[in-house]
């Protein structure tokens, strides 16, 4: 698949769109600042530069999927985490894109259950979610706990709901990412990830 990272030069961007170049498919690496365009194009994607809160058609266009892993980090959540997204998953339909992998949040249908500071985006992020599931693209959602820097181990725990805490490394929630885009299973599906004991793709396939 041609597959379009939003958030490319992010910290689980990074990671998301060396995977992919090193696997068997295409990987655009979409950044807003030309200046991270050399960054991608070493880590062997093609880059392009594109905003997610204005016009992201080229973007899109001739890709087959998009892995979503932008965020505005709390700066902007309306306009970056639900608009911005919105716009990607709109930009999506109107070119018939086949798949569309968002990475949200633990939480995101319950911000009450988490500190003040993060219930704009938790439901930023839901209603982008929401939006998701709405639209005619094949989605998968997939909801990691707190991020860590540790090294990936290549296992987690999935399930509709985990109800425990935890923490998982972005190498983790990255090749889980990758690992789920042509995994059925995950079709249609919102599920949360935690680090844990299952081989990455064992537990999508058993979702
Ligand atoms: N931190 C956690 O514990 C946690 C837990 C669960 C889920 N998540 C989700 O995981 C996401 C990724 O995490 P991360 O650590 O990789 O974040 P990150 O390092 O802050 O990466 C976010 C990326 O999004 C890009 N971006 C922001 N606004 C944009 C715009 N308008 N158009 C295009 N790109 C834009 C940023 O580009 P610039 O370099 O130009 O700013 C950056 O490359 C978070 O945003 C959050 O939604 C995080």
């Amino acid at each position: 698949m041609d597959v379009l990272v939003a958030g490319a030069h992010g910290q689980v961007g990074q990671h998301i769109t060396e995977l992919l170049s090193q696997s068997d498919h295409s990987v655009r690496g979409m950044v807003r600042d030309d200046g991270q365009v050399a960054d991608i194009e070493a880590l062997g994607a093609e880059a392009v530069v594109a905003d997610l809160t204005q016009d992201v058609g080229h973007a899109v266009q001739g890709c087959d999927a998009i892995i979503f892993a932008a965020g505005s980090g709390g700066e902007d959540v309306w306009g970056v985490d639900r608009d911005g997204a919105i716009n990607l998953i709109e930009a999506a339909e109107d070119q018939g894109l086949q798949r569309f992998v968002m990475l949200s949040s633990m939480n995101a249908d319950s911000p009450e259950d988490s500190p003040e500071a993060l219930r704009e985006y938790l439901t930023a992020k839901a209603e982008a979610d929401e939006r998701l599931r709405e639209s005619d693209v094949t989605y998968t959602i997939v909801r990691p706990g707190p991020l860590t820097n540790g090294s990936g181990t290549g296992r987690i725990e999935a399930g509709d709901e985990l109800g425990r805490d935890g923490e998982i490394p972005r190498a983790d929630v990255a090749q889980t990412l990758v690992t789920a885009l042509p995994v059925e299973r995950t079709h249609g599906r919102t599920f949360e990830i935690l680090a844990g004991d299952t081989p990455i793709q064992v537990a999508l396939e058993e979702l």
